[in-house]
């Protein structure tokens, strides 16, 4: 099975939990700068934060360069303060790409401002992993 990790990061978390959720499925997390369109991929993890309530706009800006053909199916990794924040639009803006997307998505703390103080934490991170590994094997 092809496995691809990308993420975006503004602060560093979600570069970490990438790396962790590479590790977990043995391959390397690159930033999303680095995706090449003509990729194929069973399982393509998407690891981004959440930044007004929304996804960024570089994440969405990804979307058209995924293919439907090439992408079989994105699972999403979301890391924000709140810990209830997922990437919907991100979600939806694949889905009308015609990709589909895995009904599940990891949300893992992640520290701003004076909140969420040293998350994402090692156990985050191995949770992360641990959640990649299962979706990886589905
Ligand atoms: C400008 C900015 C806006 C943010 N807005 C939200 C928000 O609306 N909801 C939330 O839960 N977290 C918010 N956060 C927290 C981030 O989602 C959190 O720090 C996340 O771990 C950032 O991921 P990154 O380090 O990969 O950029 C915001 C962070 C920044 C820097």
């Amino acid at each position: 099975m092809d496995i691809q990790v990308l993420y975006h990061t503004k602060t560093g978390h979600s570069r970490k939990i990438a790396q962790a959720v590479a590790q977990a499925v043995g391959v390397q997390a690159r930033d999303i700068a680095q995706w090449q369109e003509e990729t194929g991929c069973d399982v393509l993890f998407l690891v981004g934060g959440i930044y007004g309530g929304k996804s960024d706009q570089k994440m969405l800006d990804l979307v058209p360069r995924l293919h439907p053909d090439h992408v079989a199916r994105v699972v999403l990794v979301t890391s924000c303060t709140s810990g209830t924040t997922q990437q919907a639009d991100l979600r939806a803006a694949l889905l009308t790409r015609g990709i589909a997307v895995d009904s599940e998505e990891f949300l893992c703390l992640g520290s701003f401002l004076i909140f969420r103080l040293g998350r994402p934490n090692q156990q985050d991170l191995a949770e992360a992993g641990r959640f990649a590994l299962r979706k990886a094997q589905e």
